[in-house]
């Protein structure tokens, strides 16, 4: 396909005129379905349009880290260093010296020093590196002492079946972006960097809608539900929920990050009617309204009861389990889906990298779960087979770098 001098390919021209209509009605239905997408590259509401999606930038220097409060981009990888026995407190602060340099440039759209595919860090697709420290990077520095008490492995929950191939973890880089290209070379260049200091514990990579594709809409997950409805906004319950207020310079600012691959599974999801479905969540497939709602953002009425005397919401739904009504409580989720290789017998291999940011994951986290492990009638379709816990710590200025207050 030839490019014209405004960059948009002849095609569209070309079904538009006698070409596609000799070809039939068929051929003219695609053209002018072709012709509908090529106009409609601006995002309704004004939002970033789909021929900036390359180039937009999220900044990455700054009090707190990016990609924590940022919209969530499209495509995620949620990487797990172990620090190898060598790397001491003045070896981390090499590493990180060089990891957040890397991060900074590639964000910005300049390839990081010395990259072997520049023109691969050419689109940053709002490109966030967020850093985040295990209980092990700690111990590593000598600094134990420092680490938030909540920073530590999850207690044990019965719905749990584990996998040490995907917990832990002494370092954590959640890369996202809304691109995948952007997000793997990313990723290349922060492993590879990273090899004289650690090893790769475990990659998750992950995606949501993409960029565009629904502007303004909360995500679905696998399975069909609108997942995000009740986060904690901006401007409002997400200050105090996420972020840690005061304290010594490696607290301010900083926050901490749950991660938990939880598989879902789809095969016995696909025997549930839909009424059965809704009533696991408490919400409604199509509009993601509660059930005694009509609109997603509807508040649920929890005593609301049918003609037989039960809550139309039943208390051992998802949403009546997981509700948090003290705004200083809540968690901010920002899950991204995964969808590996379906088994020889067509068994899908689906679920969701839940994250969940809070400024404490004793006080807040910890209740929701150990209600939901307890009793919630989700668990029937999913299991947790990963769990880690990391330090958020506080972004930095141009020049500084992330750790810096911790380990300078
Ligand atoms: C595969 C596992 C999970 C699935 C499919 C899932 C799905 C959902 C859905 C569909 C909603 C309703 C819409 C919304 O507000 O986002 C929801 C709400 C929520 N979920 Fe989950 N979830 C999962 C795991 C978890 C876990 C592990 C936690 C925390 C421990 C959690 C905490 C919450 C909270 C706090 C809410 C909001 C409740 C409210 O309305 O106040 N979820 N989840």
């Amino acid at each position: 396909m030839t490019g014209t001098a405004t960059g948009r390919p002849v095609r569209r021209r070309a079904l538009l005129t006698g070409g596609a209509l000799a070809a039939g009605g068929t051929l003219a239905a695609a053209a002018i379905a072709a012709a509908r997408s090529d106009d409609a590259d601006v995002r309704p509401g004004g939002a970033v349009p789909v021929a900036d999606v390359g180039g937009a930038v999220v900044p990455f220097h700054g009090a707190r880290q990016a990609g924590v409060d940022t919209e969530p981009q499209a495509h995620a990888s949620f990487v797990a260093l172990n620090l190898a026995p060598a790397t001491d407190r003045a070896a981390l602060g090499r590493l990180l010296r060089l990891l957040t340099d890397d991060a900074a440039r590639l964000s910005q759209g300049r390839p990081a020093l010395a990259d072997t595919e520049p023109e691969l860090g050419l689109l940053p697709a709002r490109l966030t590196v967020t850093f985040g420290f295990g209980p092990g990077l700690y111990r590593a520095a000598g600094l134990d002492e420092r680490r938030p008490a909540s920073v530590a492995a999850l207690p044990a929950f019965r719905v749990d079946r584990l996998q040490p191939r995907w917990s832990g973890g002494d370092l954590l880089l959640q890369i996202c972006a809304d691109d995948p290209v952007t997000v793997a070379h990313a990723q290349r260049v922060l492993v590879k960097d990273s090899r004289p200091f650690a090893t790769v514990a475990w990659v998750q990579q992950g995606f949501r809608r993409a960029a565009g594709a629904e502007p303004g809409r909360t995500q679905r997950n696998l399975f069909g539900q609108l997942d995000g409805t009740a986060n904690p906004r901006p401007g409002g319950p997400l200050e105090t929920a996420v972020w840690v207020p005061d304290g010594p310079a490696w607290l301010r600012d900083s926050s901490t990050l749950v991660v938990r691959r939880i598989s879902m599974n789809l095969e016995t999801w696909d025997l549930l009617g839909r009424a059965d479905r809704e009533l696991a969540v408490g919400r409604r497939l199509d509009t993601g309204a509660p059930l005694t709602g009509t609109a997603e953002h509807d508040e649920p009425d929890f005593a609301a009861v049918d003609a037989a005397g039960l809550t139309v919401i039943p208390d051992f739904s998802h949403l009546t389990r997981a509700r948090v009504t003290d705004d200083r409580l809540r968690i901010l989720r920002r899950p991204y889906n995964y969808d590996g290789v379906p088994a020889a017998d067509g068994t899908a291999d689906s679920g969701l990298i839940f994250a969940s940011y809070q400024a404490d994951v004793t006080t807040q986290f910890l209740p929701i779960q150990r209600r939901l492990a307890e009793r919630d009638l989700l668990n029937e379709w999913t299991t947790p087979i990963g769990s880690a816990v990391f330090a958020v710590p506080p972004g930095c200025s141009d020049g500084g770098w992330i750790g810096q207050q911790l380990l300078a």
